[in-house]
């Protein structure tokens, strides 16, 4: 089966900091990973230089058999590769159904300045975008005054309006308190397993990961240096100590 995602050889540095160092990799549709790594690993970089904001200086990205690799952030959204961000990025003077709607027009080619919003995308679409992610009583809210789980949701809800493939998300648990990690990834996954969405999540939470991955990859340095079931990564002496600390 030909890989969702695929690169070869990627690099790249900034100054003195290599921040992907030679990284080939392949996704394959089904899948939920987990990138596991301690700050600066390059984890980051890896999604932003898979969904077009960074170029590598060398290497490939390859989307569903496509090379995306020159390709901008906007157009690798609709070819259906999503994200969510470390931090989200909500549209904050925006109510919750006023970002799901903004962010499925752009998928929209009847979308124009001169028709109200609403007018432009499916309503049902919206609604039950909203319904699945469990935002439907919080619709009318201010994405600027939901509490950080929820802006989180509504961060993942906004990329899932799009009809992803794939759906990459950085650190969707940063910033949550504890106790709410694991209902915010049910959710999520919950979701994601309605939509038959692939997945890839940087998590730093173990817990987490070995709950919610079918495959953890971990980070050192700009390069993947396990990648496995999580069974064997998370016990893996080198990972223990080198990426998870203990
Ligand atoms: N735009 C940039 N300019 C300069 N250096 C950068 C830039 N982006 C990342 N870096 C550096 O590249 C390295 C990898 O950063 P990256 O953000 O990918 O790490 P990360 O694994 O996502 O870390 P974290 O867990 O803190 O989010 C770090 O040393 C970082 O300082
Ligand atoms: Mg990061």
């Amino acid at each position: 089966m030909q890989p969702l995602v695929k690169t070869t050889g990627l690099y790249l540095a900034f100054g003195g900091v290599v921040a992907a160092d030679n990284i080939d990799f392949e996704l394959h549709t089904g899948e939920r990973l987990a990138v596991i790594g301690q700050n600066g690993a390059g984890k980051t970089t890896f999604i932003n230089i898979c969904t077009g904001y960074l170029k590598p200086a060398k290497g490939k990205v390859y989307f569903d058999g496509q090379d995306i690799t020159a390709m901008t952030p906007r157009k690798i959204v609709r070819l259906g590769m999503g994200r969510s961000f470390q931090l989200p990025q909500l549209f904050t003077e925006h109510t919750v159904r006023e970002c799901i709607q903004i962010s499925a027009a752009r998928q929209n080619p009847r979308l124009s300045a001169f028709k109200p919003l609403a007018d432009t995308v499916d309503r049902n679409d919206v609604e039950g975008t909203l319904e699945l992610v469990g935002l439907l009583e919080d619709a009318n809210v201010l994405s600027s005054d939901l509490p950080e789980g929820k802006r989180k949701l509504l961060d993942v809800a906004m990329a899932l309006a799009l009809k992803p493939k794939l759906i990459i998300m950085d650190e969707p648990t940063s910033g949550v308190a504890s106790e709410d990690k694991h209902g915010l990834m049910q959710t999520v996954m919950a979701a994601l397993d309605e939509r038959k969405v692939t997945s890839w999540f940087v998590e730093h939470d173990v817990d987490i990961v070995a709950q919610y991955a079918t495959r953890v990859a971990a980070w050192i340095n700009g390069a993947i240096v396990a990648d496995g079931t999580p069974d064997t990564v998370l016990t893996d002496p080198r990972i223990k100590s080198e990426v998870l600390g203990n």
